[in-house]
């Protein structure tokens, strides 16, 4: 998040724009007006895609000054195409900043957008060690850019605003990210047991590359989430008409999550839904 504050400091601001696509992270459009950066949504592809051509025709349309892409998306777990981020770039003088806090559950020969640095000194790449190596706590993020980028988030980030302690609990996380990351594929698989048992209950499911799966189908998500906390399981009613937002977990959460839903399913048995 601060990283991502930071980007909009030095790149945004009063009189100038940041193009997202939503549903996306919550986050953006925030941090876009809290430092007065007009944000401005456009239209996603049907199942919440984003083409190069989509990409590129919303760009001529507004011609913003930062393009914000997040991939995987959250919080439909969208992949986002290469092909898409190169697009956008071609298509803008702008900051095209790629939200990659989901990148270690993308499958493993997906490309990063990290890939497509070399000689892209507009492009930027965020990653988060709050997800994969479950270090919310500890706030770690970066991002990765051409060294000009950097010099100019120098110029609005707080001095000293990492402190020891952290920087030394993230040396320390990253020297056993094996270890760390080793609950990543487990991860993975559960979210696609998640995918394929609430696609047999009748819900509708939308491709993820995150570790999380949003569904579809839910008559009353208010009432399905009532129903399931009472079953102790939390998800998330992001306010997606007839969606609700599931995190994949151990074996034995997911195996708790999929009996509690076909409860709820038995209550409101699923109803169709358009993406
Ligand atoms: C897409 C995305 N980007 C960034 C973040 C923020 O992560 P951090 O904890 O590093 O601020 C989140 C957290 O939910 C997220 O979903």
């Amino acid at each position: 998040n601060e990283v991502l504050q930071q980007l909009l400091q030095a790149f945004g601001g009063p009189g100038r724009s940041v193009l997202g696509f939503p549903p996306t992270y919550s986050m953006h459009s925030i941090l876009a007006s809290g430092t007065g950066t007009r944000w401005v949504p456009a239209e996603r592809d049907a199942e919440f895609g984003i083409s190069p051509e989509t990409v590129t025709a919303a760009i001529a349309e507004h011609q913003p000054d930062i393009v914000f892409l997040c991939g995987p998306n959250n919080p439909t777990g969208t992949p986002l195409p290469i092909e898409t981020i190169a697009a956008a770039y071609d298509a803008t003088d702008g900051v095209v900043m790629v939200d990659e806090a989901y990148a270690e559950f993308m499958p493993d020969d997906a490309p990063s957008a990290l890939t497509l640095l070399p000689g892209r000194e507009r492009l930027v790449v965020s990653r988060t060690m709050s997800k994969a190596f479950a270090f919310a706590g500890a706030r770690v993020g970066y991002l990765a850019a051409h060294p000009a980028v950097i010099d100019a988030i120098r110029l609005v980030r707080l001095p000293y605003h990492l402190s020891a302690l952290t920087q030394a609990a993230a040396v320390a996380a990253l020297r056993h990210a094996p270890a760390m990351l080793a609950m990543v594929d487990d991860i993975k698989q559960q979210r696609d047991r998640m995918v394929t048992e609430l696609q047999a209950m009748g819900y509708r499911t939308y491709e993820s590359w995150s570790n999380f799966v949003l569904f579809g189908g839910v008559a009353d998500p208010h009432a399905a989430f009532e129903a399931l906390l009472e079953q102790d399981v939390i998800v998330r009613d992001l306010g997606i008409p007839n969606h609700l937002r599931v995190s994949a977990g151990t074996a034995e959460e997911t195996t708790a999550f999929l009996d509690a839903m076909r409860r709820v399913a038995a209550v409101q048995p699923p109803v169709r839904v358009e993406a």
